[in-house]
């Protein structure tokens, strides 16, 4: 049997929970995070908006091609070239793990399960 007044109560406490942030602060999400930069360099390996929504789907892509395809290619940012790789591309500009990567992900409740096994630059460990 299904108990209505449970279910309804059930769907009013989520949506509440998900739209906590909204109504929490009058439409305002809170302070944004602010993540360090990389300094001395101007530009990541692809535009800023598409690497802010999509860089785990890069991420793998280049996990599938340095592992599964053997294509180990370098790519090129401002006449520079990077490897294809978590640790030594990647966080070759992003040194800072904590104060760029977990910066973000701590404010969007996202923990990437990379860093079992990839180590973020030694300095910050
Ligand atoms: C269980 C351990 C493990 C986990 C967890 C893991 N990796 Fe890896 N990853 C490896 C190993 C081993 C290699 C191979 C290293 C090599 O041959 O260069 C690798 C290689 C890669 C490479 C290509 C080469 C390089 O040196 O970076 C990328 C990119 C990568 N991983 C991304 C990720 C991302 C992103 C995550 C999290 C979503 C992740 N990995 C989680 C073990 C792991
Ligand atoms: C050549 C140095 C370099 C490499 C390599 C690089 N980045 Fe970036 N990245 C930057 C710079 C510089 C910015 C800031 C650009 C700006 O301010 O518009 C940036 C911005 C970003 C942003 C957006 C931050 C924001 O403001 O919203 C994300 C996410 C990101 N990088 C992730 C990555 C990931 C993941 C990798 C590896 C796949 C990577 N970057 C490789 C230099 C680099
Ligand atoms: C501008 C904010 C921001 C920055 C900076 C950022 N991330 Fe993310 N990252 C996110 C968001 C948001 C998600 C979750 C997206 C989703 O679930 O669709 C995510 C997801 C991921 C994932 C997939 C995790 C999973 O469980 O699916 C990986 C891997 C990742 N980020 C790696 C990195 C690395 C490495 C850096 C630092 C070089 C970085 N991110 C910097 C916002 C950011």
């Amino acid at each position: 049997m299904y108990d209505g007044g449970k279910i309804i109560t059930g769907l009013i406490i989520f949506i509440g929970l998900m739209t906590f942030p909204v109504w929490h602060n009058g439409g305002n999400a809170g302070v944004l995070p602010k993540q360090e930069k990389p300094v001395g360099k101007t530009a990541c390996v692809k535009p800023t908006v598409e690497m802010r929504t999509s860089h785990m789907l890069l991420l793998n892509q280049w996990r599938d091609e340095a592992l599964r395809e053997e294509n180990r290619k370098p790519f090129t940012v401002d006449g520079q070239d990077y490897e294809k790789s978590l640790m030594v591309g990647c966080m070759n500009c992003h040194t800072d793990k904590k104060k760029f990567c977990d910066e973000c992900h701590l404010y969007t409740a996202v923990k990437p399960y990379c860093w079992d096994c990839h180590f973020p630059p030694k300095e910050n460990l």
